[in-house]
C-alpha cells in the first residue's frame, strides 16, 4: 500500500461521506442479490440523516482515510454487532477492510459487557467475512426484502 491509511472515530460531520460511500457500494455490490423493494429499503436506511442519527445515538463508527479522502467505514452497534464494513470499490483488495475490522474488533474487545461479535453479511460478502474469521451462524434471513447471512466471529473475545 503506497498511501498512508488513517483510521479514526467518525463524527456527525462524516455522515454525508459515509452515506455516499455505502450507498454507492450497495448499488454496485449488494443490489444484484436483492429485490427492487429490498434495495429501496436498504438505500433508505443509508441516508446522511440516518448515519448522523446512528452516530448521535451511540453507534461506534470508524472511518478510513487516505489523503483526507474516505476510502472505507466500519460501524458497531453496541455492544458487539458489526453493523457496517464497507471499502470503496476502487480501494478494495488492498487490506483496508481487514485493517478496519481489526480496529473494530480491538475496540469491541476493550469495551465493557461485550458479547460474541456478530454480523449480518450481505450475500456477496460472505467469503470475505470468512477470511476475516467469521463463521456462518444459521440459515440466511430476510428483512424488508433485504437478504443476509447471520455470521459470528469464530475467535470469540
Ligand atoms: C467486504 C469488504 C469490506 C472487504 O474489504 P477489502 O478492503 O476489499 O478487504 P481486504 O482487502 O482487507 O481483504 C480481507 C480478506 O477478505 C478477502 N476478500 C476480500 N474481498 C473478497 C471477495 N470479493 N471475495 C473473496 N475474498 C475476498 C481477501 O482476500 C482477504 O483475505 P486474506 O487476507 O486471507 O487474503 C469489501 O469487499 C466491500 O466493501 N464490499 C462491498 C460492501 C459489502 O458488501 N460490505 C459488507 C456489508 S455486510
Amino acid at each position: 500500500m503506497s498511501l498512508k491509511l488513517l483510521i479514526r472515530s467518525a463524527t456527525v460531520e462524516d455522515a454525508p461521506a459515509i452515506s455516499a460511500l455505502v450507498t454507492a457500494s450497495a448499488r454496485e455490490h449488494i443490489a444484484s442479490s436483492l429485490s427492487d423493494s429490498g434495495l429501496s429499503h436498504l438505500l433508505s436506511e443509508m441516508t446522511t440523516e440516518n448515519q448522523a442519527k446512528r452516530i448521535r445515538s451511540g453507534y461506534q463508527f470508524f472511518v478510513a482515510l487516505e489523503s483526507d479522502t474516505l476510502v472505507g467505514t466500519a460501524a458497531i452497534r453496541l455492544p458487539s454487532h458489526l453493523y457496517y464494513l464497507f471499502v470503496d470499490t476502487q480501494h478494495q483488495r488492498r487490506g483496508i477492510g481487514r485493517q478496519l475490522w481489526n480496529h473494530a474488533r480491538d475496540w469491541i474487545a476493550s469495551s465493557p459487557n461485550h458479547g460474541p461479535i456478530t454480523v449480518n453479511s450481505s450475500l456477496n460478502a460472505i467469503t470475505a467475512y470468512e477470511r476475516l474469521g467469521f463463521a456462518i451462524a444459521g440459515p440466511p434471513e430476510e428483512n424488508h426484502g433485504v437478504r443476509y447471512q447471520p455470521m459470528r466471529w469464530a475467535n470469540a473475545t
